[in-house]
C-alpha cells in the first residue's frame, strides 16, 4: 500500500497548473461511445478512474489511443457486453455506461458503482429516470440489467438535483424518441461540459447549467471533440494550500465562475488573492477569521471542498461551524486532524465545530476517502515535522500529478510503496 510522506511548513512559490476536471472526464469517456465513430477528449487528467474507464471501454471493443493529455477514441467496432463487477465497482462514474449504452443499444448489464465511502449514495433517481423513459430495470444481487425496446422522451422531475442522475439521463435521452426535459436538473459545470460534447456530436441539448435541460434524441451523431474543463475542486484545494503556505504562488487554470462560493468564503475568512485572466496569485495570510460553511449543490459551496476547508479553518481564530448537507459520512478526516492537534467536534451527524487557531504536528494518519485525504495532505503541509499518510491511493484518484506539482512549487513530499 503506498504512502505519502510530507515534511511540513515549507513556503510554496512558482506556478501550479490545474488539470482537467475528474468529474467531467469520467462522464465524457462513457459519453464518447455515443459519437458516430471517433472522438477526441483533450485535457484528460492522469488519475486512476480514467484507467478503469479505459479498461471498460476496451472491453466494449473501443480503440483508445493516448497522446499526452488527449484520448483518441474509436467506437466504430463497439460491442455491447456486460460490464464485470470488478471493473464497475472501482469507481462511481462507471454508472454513466448505464445511460450511454442504454441510449446506444437499448440494453446494459452492470453492477452497482463504487466510489468513496462518504454515505449511502443510492442511485434511485437515475433508475427512476430510466424507467420514466421506458426502460425496464432488473436488479439481482447488485447487478443491474436495464433494457428498453424503445425509449421515449418525456418530462422528468428530479426530487433532488443529482449531478450523476442529470448526466445519466441526458445520456439516455439521446437515444429516446422525441424530447426529454429534465426539471430540477443539477447545474454543476461538469454537466455543461458533457452537454457541450453531446452538442458537438450533433445532438440538440439546451439549458445545461440551468435547472431545466432539454435533450432531443437522435442516433445520427457525428465525430466529436471536447476539452475537459479545469478541475474546480483541484483549483480549490491548491487555493487553500496557497492561502496557508503561498509565497506569491500562481495557480493557473482558474475559472472564477466555477469557484465563486469558495472565493466569497475565503474573503470572509480574511484571505487575499489576485485573479488575472485564468491565473490566481495567492500568498500565506495571517489573522484568519472563523466562519460558517454550509455545503450545497452548485452554485453553493461544494461538498468536495468541505474537508479541505476544514483544515484551513483549524488555523482561523474562533469557532467555525461546517454543515454538510449532501453526505452523512463526510467528517471521518477529523479523527486524524484531531490527532495532529486540531480541535474539532462533531456536534450532530452533519455539523462540525472547529476551534482555532491550532498548531498542527506531523504524525501517521490514514486517508479514509479522496477529499478527506486531501484535508490530511493540507494538514501535513502546514504541520511541524513529518506526516505520513497511509492509503494515499484514494487521494491520487482525484489529483493528477499530485506530488510532482507540489514538489515543483517547493513542497517536501514523496510517495513510497
Ligand atoms: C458527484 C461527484 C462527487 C460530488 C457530488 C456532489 C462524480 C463522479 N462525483 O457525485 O464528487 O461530491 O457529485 O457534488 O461526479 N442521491 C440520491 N439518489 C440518487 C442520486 C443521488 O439520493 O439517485 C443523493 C446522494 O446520496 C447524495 C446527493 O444526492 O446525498 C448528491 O448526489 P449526486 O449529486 O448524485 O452526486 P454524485 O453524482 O454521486
Amino acid at each position: 500500500m503506498s504512502k505519502i510522506t510530507i515534511e511540513g511548513q515549507n513556503l510554496l512559490s512558482g506556478e501550479v497548473k490545474i488539470s482537467g476536471a475528474k468529474n467531467s472526464a469520467v462522464a465524457l469517456l462513457p459519453a464518447a461511445v455515443l459519437a458516430n465513430k471517433k472522438s477526441v477528449i483533450y485535457n484528460v487528467p492522469e488519475i486512476k478512474d480514467i484507467g478503469y474507464l479505459i479498461e471498460i471501454m476496451e472491453l466494449l471493443n473501443c480503440k483508445i489511443e493516448q497522446k499526452d493529455d488527449a484520448l483518441y477514441i474509436d467506437s466504430s467496432k463497439m460491442k455491447n457486453v456486460p460490464i464485470p463487477e470488478e471493473l464497475s465497482v472501482q469507481m462511481r462514474a462507471s454508472y454513466y455506461f448505464m445511460g450511454a449504452l442504454l441510449a446506444k443499444y437499448g440494453k446494459v448489464e452492470i453492477s452497482f458503482p463504487g466510489g468513496c465511502n462518504i454515505g449511502a449514495r443510492p442511485i434511485d433517481i437515475h433508475i427512476k429516470g430510466f424507467e420514466e423513459l421506458g426502460a425496464k430495470v432488473e436488479i439481482v444481487k447488485n447487478r443491474y440489467t436495464i433494457t428498453a425496446e424503445k425509449l421515449v422522451g418525456k418530462t422528468i422531475y428530479f426530487d433532488f438535483p443529482s449531478v450523476g442522475a442529470t448526466i445519466n439521463i441526458m445520456l439516455a435521452a439521446t437515444g429516446a424518441e422525441g424530447t426529454t426535459i429534465i426539471e430540477n436538473a443539477a447545474m454543476e459545470p461538469e454537466i455543461v461540459n458533457v452537454a457541450s460534447f453531446l452538442i458537438n456530436m450533433g445532438i440538440e441539448v439546451r439549458g445545461a447549467g440551468t435547472k431545466r435541460i432539454e435533450i432531443v434524441g437522435t442516433r445520427k451523431t457525428t465525430d466529436a471533440v471536447i476539452e475537459v474543463f479545469p478541475d474546480r475542486i483541484e483549483s480549490g484545494t491548491y487555493i487553500i494550500i496557497g492561502a496557508l503556505l503561498g509565497d506569491n504562488l500562481k495557480i493557473k487554470g482558474i475559472i472564477k465562475e466555477h469557484i465563486e462560493a469558495l472565493l466569497i468564503k475565503l474573503k470572509e475568512i480574511g484571505i487575499d488573492f489576485v485573479i488575472d485572466g485564468d491565473t490566481m496569485t495567492i500568498s500565506r495570510c495571517e489573522n484568519l477569521r472563523a466562519v460558517k460553511v454550509k455545503t450545497l449543490v452548485f452554485p453553493g459551496f461544494p461538498t468536495d471542498l468541505q474537508q479541505p476547508i476544514t483544515t484551513l479553518l483549524t488555523q482561523a481564530k474562533g469557532k467555525s461551524i461546517v454543515e454538510e448537507t449532501l453526505y452523512e459520512n463526510r467528517f471521518r478526516n477529523t479523527y486524524d486532524l484531531n490527532r495532529m492537534g486540531a480541535i474539532t467536534n462533531i456536534l450532530t451527524l452533519n455539523k462540525l465545530e472547529i476551534k482555532g487557531p491550532r498548531k498542527l504536528k506531523g504524525t501517521n494518519v490514514i486517508a479514509t476517502d479522496l477529499r478527506g485525504g486531501a484535508s490530511l495532505l493540507i494538514a501535513g503541509l502546514i504541520a511541524e515535522g513529518t506526516t505520513v499518510i497511509e492509503n494515499c491511493d484514494v487521494i491520487l484518484r482525484g489529483y493528477s500529478h499530485l506530488t510532482t506539482k507540489l514538489q515543483n512549487i517547493g513542497a517536501k513530499i514523496e510517495i513510497t510503496e
